[in-house]
């Protein structure tokens, strides 16, 4: 009986296998040289995930700047010229995202597909509605992000000058949650405390379980991830919602336009919201806790950046002005170009959001000159801006943080050069062309309020490192990385200041 099963199981991995091997895809002409490994449907996707960076690079040695692979049942043709992007993002009717975009939300974050004949409501329209987190009511924006996060400070209790421990990436989540909900999504008229401090420990458990998600393993087998969702998702139901104090205007126009379709359910468009959600903290959180942890391991930056804030807090009054109640407008952040600087530094080394369109038709993608490739419905198209932002060529000692690397006569560098030709994408954090993030104004914004209050109120340092913190490369290809450890850190109010 033993026999015979294992003699069954062994025929059906050799049919498999067969199967594979039959099913492998043979290169067309003009299509890109193919690497895809034997494994049946994984593909090389094992070896892209172990350290993408190392897999492309090995890649392009082999097969130079365009190469396709096959990564967990798709093709993906990546491009790694930085000279050759332009030509993919313009060409948004072949080489579609929101489709790609809209498929994978609905699954991670559990609402409907827009644009589904039964749902036949507009992501384009919706789409418009992220105007209003630019010009006017990005300021309102700015306003309330000050408002809010100098009432959460004020809140930690710390009205000594006794040193206060914490640790940083959870100190970062529990302020910026607090004060992105409060600022887009407004304030209860009631105490909320012990509910946005749920709302975080939920936010961070089903944060954890995001590249899983991404990687579309069933939400049923990633343990109480279903629970936790539905528990989120309940934040943003409409009861919970009518009541709140002083909603962005983008989030109002939002609700109001997901609510006048009577397809939604209730729901469904809470778990819109709650998908609207993460965009705007999943990224700004872990971007917020490298800022901080570089300024603090850079000694020179420190003093650079907070010399700076502090100009600024004189110039405008504020320098004396009572702790946890400092305003700044858009202008004012506007001239902080060392933080500026410092915090582009901080995406190039910590920013892995890998761009990806799909093929709407078998069809042939034209570069300069004489140079194209075939590319199959279907198959994707890749971009992956850590290799640039990690570029010898491009970045002189890539490895080194250099908080000043994005300044130039006192205003921000924008001319970057791979040999002696100028490029135009040199730092993608927030995607490209139709994939270009709507709220990357509010997030540097966010992270600029955030480090300005923290500097300016406080005296802060890490406290001790047994050992160097590093990237997480889990989420390699998803957006910001995240630290693999904690960092302990120290702050306690900045001697004359006024409470
Ligand atoms: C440091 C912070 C942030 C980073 C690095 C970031 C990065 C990105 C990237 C790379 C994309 C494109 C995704 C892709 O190509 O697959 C994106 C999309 C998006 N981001 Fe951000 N983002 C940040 C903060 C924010 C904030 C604060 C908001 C809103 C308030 C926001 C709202 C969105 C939305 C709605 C989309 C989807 C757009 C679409 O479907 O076309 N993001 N973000």
């Amino acid at each position: 009986m033993a026999l015979t099963l294992t003699v069954s199981l062994l025929l059906g991995a050799v049919a498999l296998l067969v199967c594979a091997v039959l099913g492998r895809r043979r290169r067309r002409d003009g299509e890109p040289p193919l690497e895809q490994g034997w494994i049946p449907y994984l593909g090389l996707a094992l070896e892209f995930t172990r350290d993408p960076q190392a897999f492309l690079l090995s890649c392009q040695q082999k097969n130079g700047d365009i190469f396709t692979v096959y990564l967990a049942g798709k093709y993906v043709t990546f491009i790694l010229d930085p000279f050759l992007y332009q030509f993919v993002i313009q060409k948004n009717k072949q080489l579609d995202f929101q489709e790609f975009a809209m498929d994978l939300s609905s699954k991670v974050f559990g609402h409907p597909h827009l644009n589904d004949p039964k749902i036949p409501v507009s992501n384009e329209q919706l789409h418009k509605l992220y105007n209003y987190l630019q010009g006017k009511e990005l300021n309102n924006l700015i306003e309330s992000v000050m408002r809010n996060l100098n009432h959460r400070l004020n809140l930690e209790q710390l009205k000594s000058t006794e040193w206060k421990t914490d640790k940083l990436l959870d100190f970062c989540y529990r302020t910026m949650i607090e004060v992105s909900f409060a600022s887009l999504y407004g304030t209860s008229p009631c105490d909320e405390q012990k509910q946005i401090s749920e709302l975080m420990q939920k936010f961070r458990k089903f944060d954890k379980m995001f590249p899983y998600l991404v990687a579309k393993i069933p939400i049923k087998l990633l343990w109480n991830t279903k629970r936790i969702r539905e528990d989120l998702i309940n934040y943003f139901i409409s009861r919970e919602l009518d009541g709140r104090l002083n909603m962005a205007f983008v989030i109002e126009k939002r609700k109001e336009f997901l609510e006048q379709h009577k397809y939604l359910q209730d729901h469904d468009i809470a778990a819109h919201h709650f998908a609207l959600f993460w965009a705007a903290v999943g990224n700004t959180v872990p971007a917020t806790f490298w800022a901080m942890y570089y300024l603090m391991k850079h000694p020179e930056a420190f003093t650079a950046v907070r010399d700076e804030i502090d100009h600024v807090l004189q110039s405008k009054d504020q320098g004396l002005a009572p702790v946890f109640n400092i305003r700044l407008s858009k202008e004012d952040l506007d001239s902080l170009i060392n933080l500026g600087s410092a915090i582009n530094e901080t995406f190039r080394f910590c920013s892995a959001s890998m761009n990806i369109r799909v093929s709407q038709e078998d069809f042939t993608l034209k570069f300069q000159e004489d140079r194209r490739i075939q590319l199959r419905k279907g198959d994707c198209v890749a971009i992956y801006p850590p290799l640039v932002h990690m570029d010898p060529e491009i970045y002189n000692h890539p490895e080194v943080y250099k908080f000043d690397r994005f300044m130039e006569n006192g205003k921000e560098k924008t001319t970057f050069y791979k040999g002696d030709k100028k490029l135009r994408y040199y730092l993608m954090p927030f995607g490209s062309g139709s994939s270009m993030c709507p709220g990357r104004y509010f997030a540097i914004n966010e992270i600029k309020i955030f480090i300005t209050l923290i500097l300016g109120i406080f005296d802060i340092e890490i406290v001790k490192e047994e050992k160097l913190i590093k990237q997480d490369i889990n989420r390699a290809g998803l957006g910001i990385l995240h630290p693999n450890s904690e960092v302990c850190f120290r702050y306690r109010l900045r001697q004359g200041r006024k409470i």
